[in-house]
């Protein structure tokens, strides 16, 4: 069993399998269109139908010419490996809880079993307002705040600088995924105003037992859009709509990966879908990757839009509020509340 505590090990259904497919990978789209402004600028309509494309096969896409500065990548790529680098009763100074959401944590759970990993979390609205509980009429709000570590001291510029050139990212790839939907090209705008958006560092050190756990475990993102920044070390694994196999992304340099989430599942109802995807760990090399979580505001009823249903296609979800779900989501160990669960 290598020396992986209980906690850690995966049914054996759920292990991973140490053959590799990495043939027909997701998508690779270049947005060097857009770097000279909107969505609306682009006259390259192959663009637009790409995404549909990748978004409805995959789910999953990977971006090159992004306008997204290597520097800046580069420069939080470098702070989080000293971050991480600290012992681990430093780390532990900004440990996540209950009540302070943002900060460092290394128990994380997926599906009940133990990730081989440790992140460190902050978000771009600091502080993030959320409802103080999940009963609806309940009008009174909370607020999360960043911790930020003394060391490394860079970190914190790192961190904002970084958000703030992949939020503009998030915002055009809402409007090619809206043009991609025949929606016109702001439809999703005004619901990231206030957002509940957060980046997760990730790190995953050198497992012994590569065979039994896993970095994540087996899950779909409940947000709306993720951009993941991987490093040259491989690891996330995507379930291939088709057929059901487990798929490895290979790193290609300077790109970001970008999945649809859950919250897009249902404003499309269901044109895209919200893809499993799980995180391999290996025994000789540390991964670190750097996932953007781009999330609507806590007062946004998440619904089917108006424009994407009718009679033949009615909506396939009742109304939710984003607020409530984050809150039970984050909160400690409640229910972890699923699309699935508001399924119709
Ligand atoms: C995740 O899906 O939560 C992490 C993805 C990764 O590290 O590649
Ligand atoms: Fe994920």
């Amino acid at each position: 069993m290598g020396e992986v505590e209980p906690a850690f090990i995966q049914d054996l259904q759920h292990r991973p399998k140490l053959t590799i497919i990495e043939a027909e990978g997701i998508p690779l789209i270049d947005l060097s269109a857009l770097n000279s402004g909107s969505a609306d600028a682009v006259s390259d309509a192959s663009l637009v139908s790409d995404i549909g494309d990748a978004c409805k096969k995959w789910g999953f896409f990977q971006v090159i010419n992004h306008g997204v500065p290597l520097e800046k990548r580069e420069k939080l790529e470098k702070a989080a490996r000293e971050l991480f680098d600290q012992p681990l009763e430093e780390k532990v100074k900004m440990r996540r809880d209950e009540v302070r959401v943002y900060g460092y944590y290394d128990t994380e759970h997926t599906k009940n079993v133990r990730d081989w990993k440790e992140v460190f979390d902050f978000t771009l609205q600091n502080p993030t307002i959320v409802p103080a509980s999940t009963r609806p009429h309940e009008e009174h709000v909370v607020e999360w705040y960043n911790q930020w570590p003394q060391y490394p001291p860079q970190l914190r510029e790192a961190c904002e600088e970084y958000a703030e050139e992949v939020e503009r990212l998030c915002f055009k790839l809402m409007e090619l995924i809206a043009l991609s939907l025949g929606l016109p090209t702001d439809s999703f705008n005004g619901f990231f105003k206030d957002q509940t958006s957060f980046v997760r560092l990730n790190h995953y050190p050198p497992c012994p037992a590569p065979d039994l756990a896993l970095g994540v475990g087996r899950h779909k993102d409940g947000g709306a859009l993720t951009v993941l920044a991987q490093d040259d070390v491989g690891g996330l694994e995507v379930k291939r709509k088709s057929d059901g196999e487990w798929i490895r992304v290979k790193p290609t340099p300077d790109a970001f990966i970008i999945n649809v989430g859950d919250i897009i599942q249902v404003w499309s109802n269901e044109r895209y879908e919200s893809v499993e995807h799980r995180v391999m760990v290996n025994s000789k090399k540390e991964r670190f990757s750097i996932p953007f979580f781009f999330n609507p505001a806590h007062y946004t009823i998440v619904k089917p839009l108006e424009e994407l249903t009718s009679e033949d296609n009615p909506p396939k979800y009742r109304p939710y509020s984003w607020g409530n779900f984050l809150v039970t989501r984050k909160g400690s160990n409640f229910k972890k509340l699923d699309v699935e669960n508001i399924q119709i």
